[in-house]
């Protein structure tokens, strides 16, 4: 499973890619404004940092905007990836994009259903967002499991970009469902690497090191 960070911030970025692990990165009009900056900007300094996808999304809500939008981003840098939202406008806007090559993620994706639709626009990319479905009652790593029995059973190419994710068992659950994509925010990544019996094991092993003799030379 492909492993990608969810935020625009540079430094968030550097310090994920310092693990040596980082397959992409998303980010979405709320993780941008965060930076303060504007949006072509961030999404070059990214695209400059990280060789993998980079998703940017699109602003408009309708068919002509989007395109316009969509075409702008993917001038950017060619690993570009064009985010849209799981809407009419932005299914015939993927379904277009498709055809003319450019790589699409659609967002905002809440249900099995939304996620065929998706899929037969061509989109190269679906994201669930199982955190915001877990905060609504919902089961989001069952919308998840759904969606890849699913693109199992008609062999759609899309591919599961598991995305609102807020803990490491979310992760969990996405590699046992052969998600093939997580976006992960940073604290989350952190979270994955911390095992409580790691650190004692290796302070004892630190203390313990203290202990051997030196040899003599
Ligand atoms: C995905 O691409 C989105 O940027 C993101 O995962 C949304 O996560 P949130 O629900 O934590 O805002």
């Amino acid at each position: 499973m492909k492993l990608f960070i969810d935020t625009a911030d540079i430094a968030e970025i550097r310090e994920a890619m310092s693990l040596g692990l980082l397959d992409g990165v998303t980010t979405n009009p709320t993780l941008v404004a965060m930076t303060g900056r504007p949006m072509r900007d961030v999404l070059a300094e990214i695209c400059d940092l990280v060789d993998g996808p980079v998703s940017g999304e699109v602003l408009s809500v309708n068919f002509d905007e989007m395109m316009e939008e969509a075409h702008d981003l993917a001038a950017i840098a060619p690993n570009i990836v064009v985010k849209l939202p799981l809407i009419a406008d932005g299914l015939r806007a993927v379904k277009e994009l498709t055809s003319e090559g450019i790589r699409t993620n659609v967002t905002l994706c809440f249900s099995p259903i939304q996620a065929m639709l998706a899929a037969k626009a061509g989109a190269t990319y679906i994201s669930p967002f199982v955190g915001r479905l877990d905060d609504v009652g919902h089961d989001g790593m069952d919308t998840v499991a759904q969606i890849v029995e699913i693109y199992n059973n008609y062999d759609f190419e899309t591919e599961v970009l598991v995305a609102s994710v807020r803990s490491p068992t979310h992760v969990l659950e996405a590699l046992r469902l052969g998600a093939d994509v997580a976006t992960i925010p940073l604290k989350v990544i952190h979270q994955l690497i911390k095992h409580p019996l790691t650190d004692v094991g290796l302070q004892r092993f630190i203390a313990d090191a203290a202990k051997i003799p030196k040899a003599k030379r």
